[in-house]
């Protein structure tokens, strides 16, 4: 067995165990924590719990390897592999009773900074909807035991397109822009779900031809963009300096990824 095959694989029962204690904490009642970079931007005791959890289960069975989370920052690990864990990504979501939140864990290797890293496993568990997206480099993108693959051409109507928007009510404007400068002659519709890993696991599903956004952290598209390049898709991130956009994030089909890319400002 490959080293993915074993990453993906603990990744698999982590996420598990990890996105029924979510469940079950959101069953029992929300409570928020604090607010981070913003008002909106909360994160609630079932995040901090979750991460524990899971960084509690990657240390007895590996370790040696480092950690970054979204709750509880980074720890370097003696190995080259880091685990980029967002415990419950759509916290607001979450918090609204929204089903759509999910579990996002991936092993990179490298530094852990998305340009920089070299994706080897991800998974994204939404326990509510109860599906479970993963990925092994070079051993494609799942969805329970199907095989995933991107939208393999888009119809004349357009690209069924997905965004988000961050916390900071300043990055407002310079998001409504881009949506306007996006969606004439390329999208039939737009989406904000509030969560950027199924954002992603949904393009490698085809359930989405692509998707855009500002602003995201690493734990955000970790795994998702594993699951996106292994169905077949496209990835592409604009770091700052690179384009007055950047931080960007653009995945789609390749049979639009080019458009989008020019239209949202990766390029
Ligand atoms: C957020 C979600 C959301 C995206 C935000 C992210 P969080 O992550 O992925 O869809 O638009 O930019 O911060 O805070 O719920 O883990």
């Amino acid at each position: 067995m490959s080293l993915e095959h074993d990453l993906v694989t603990l990744a698999i029962d982590i996420a598990r165990e990890a996105g029924e204690l979510a469940r079950t904490r959101r069953d029992a009642g929300v409570a928020i924590a604090a607010t981070k970079s913003a008002l909106a931007d909360i994160v609630t005791e079932a995040d901090r719990e979750v991460e524990a959890l899971i960084r509690t289960r990657l240390k007895e069975a590996r370790p040696d390897d480092g950690f970054l989370g979204e709750e509880t920052g980074g720890g370097d690990g003696a190995s080259e592999i880091t685990w980029v864990v967002d415990p419950i990504d759509g916290t607001v979501n979450y918090a609204y009773g929204i089903p759509t939140y999910a579990v996002s864990i991936a092993a990179v290797r490298g530094e852990p900074t998305p340009g920089a890293w070299e994706a080897l496993a991800g998974v994204v568990y939404t326990p509510v909807v109860g599906e479970l997206f993963h990925a092994a480099r070079g051993e494609g993108a799942w969805l329970g035991e199907n095989r995933l693959a991107v939208n393999a051409e888009v119809g004349p109507a357009g690209a069924l397109l997905a965004t988000g928007f961050g916390y900071d009510p300043a990055t407002r404007p310079g998001d409504l822009e881009m949506i306007a400068r996006v969606m004439p002659g390329l999208a039939r519709d737009l989406r904000r779900g509030g969560s950027a890993a199924l954002d992603l696991s949904y393009v490698a599903a085809g359930r989405f031809d692509g998707y855009f956004e500002r602003g995201l952290a690493p734990w955000d598209l970790a795994a998702g963009s594993l699951l996106v390049t292994e169905a077949g898709g496209r990835f592409g991130r604009a770091e700052p300096g690179d384009s007055p956009r950047a931080p960007l994030i653009v995945a789609a089909t390749p049979a639009i990824f080019d458009r989008l890319a020019t239209a949202a400002g990766l390029v």
